[in-house]
C-alpha cells in the first residue's frame, strides 16, 4: 500500500532545507548503488558523511516522530538516517528493488520494510521525475508537493522516470517496522484510522475502548522488537 504523508515539513522548513542542500557538495549516486542498481542508476547524492545530510536529516527525523499519520502507517522500530538525491538533465533511476538489509556506520543491521521519499521541489519546477511504484493494483506514479512524503513497501519494484526539465530534489530513507508484513501493517493502519474516526464522532461509544483493545492486542501478537 502507498501512503502519502502531506505536509510532513512546513514551507519554512522546506525553504531552510533547500538553502542547505543547494550549497552542499553532491557526488555521483552510483557510489552507493549495489550491483543491480549500478546499471540503472544515474543521479547525484549527498555523501553519507555529509554534514548537510546530517543536519537536514535531523529535521526530517524530528518531523516524522511527531507526525501521527507516519507513526500509525509505519509503526517504526528504526528509521535509517535520511539520504538525499538530485536528478536533472535527463537523469533517471531505472526499475530496481531496494536492498533488504542496510548496515549502519556502527555495524547495526536494519531490515528495510518501508521506503520513504520526501519531496523538496514543487511538481511544476521539473518535468518527469515521477516515482513509479509497482503496487498490488498495478503501477502508481507519484509526484508530490514540496514537504510531502510517500511511504511504500520496500518489496516493491520501483523507478524514477527521466527528469527532462528542471531539478528533482528529494530525501529518501528506509524504515524497519515493528510489523514486518505489509498486509498486517495495512490492517492495523486501517483499524487505527477507523478507531480515530469513531472516537472523533462519538467519543463516549463503548466500542471505542473495545476496538482500541483489539488493536493493541493484535499489535502485541505481531510486533517484533
Ligand atoms: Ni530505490
Amino acid at each position: 500500500m502507498l501512503i502519502a504523508i502531506p505536509d510532513l515539513l512546513t514551507p519554512a522548513q522546506v525553504a531552510q532545507a533547500r538553502r542547505l542542500l543547494d550549497a552542499a557538495d553532491w557526488i555521483d549516486g552510483r557510489a552507493t548503488a549495489g550491483h543491480q542498481g549500478a546499471h540503472v542508476k544515474d543521479n547525484m547524492q549527498l555523501p553519507v558523511d555529509s554534514p548537510t545530510a546530517a543536519e537536514v536529516g535531523r529535521l526530517i527525523l524530528q518531523a516524522l516522530g511527531s507526525n501521527p499519520l507516519f507513526m500509525s502507517a509505519a509503526l517504526p522500530l528504526h528509521v535509517l538516517p535520511p539520504m538525499f538525491n538530485r536528478y536533472s538533465g535527463g537523469q533517471t533511476f531505472g526499475t530496481h528493488v531496494d536492498g533488504a538489509i542496510r548496515t549502519l556506520p556502527g555495524g547495526q543491521r536494519i531490515r528495510t520494510d518501508l521506503s520513504c521519499t520526501l519531496f523538496f521541489a514543487e511538481p511544476d519546477e521539473y518535468d518527469g521525475g515521477d516515482l513509479v511504484v509497482e503496487d498490488t493494483y498495478g503501477s502508481q506514479a507519484v509526484k508530490l508537493p514540496a514537504g510531502h512524503a510517500v511511504l511504500y513497501p520496500s518489496t516493491s519494484l520501483h523507478q524514477v522516470t527521466p527528469v527532462t526539465r528542471g531539478t528533482r530534489l528529494c530525501s529518501f530513507f528506509w524504515i524497519q517496522s515493528m510489523i514486518r508484513e505489509d498486509s498486517r501493517r495495512s490492517l492495523l493502519f486501517d483499524m487505527d484510522v477507523a478507531i480515530q474516526q469513531l472516537g472523533a464522532e462519538s467519543p463516549a461509544h463503548p466500542s471505542v475502548v473495545s476496538l482500541t483493545g483489539v488493536y493493541h492486542n493484535l499489535l502485541r501478537q505481531w510486533a517484533e522488537m
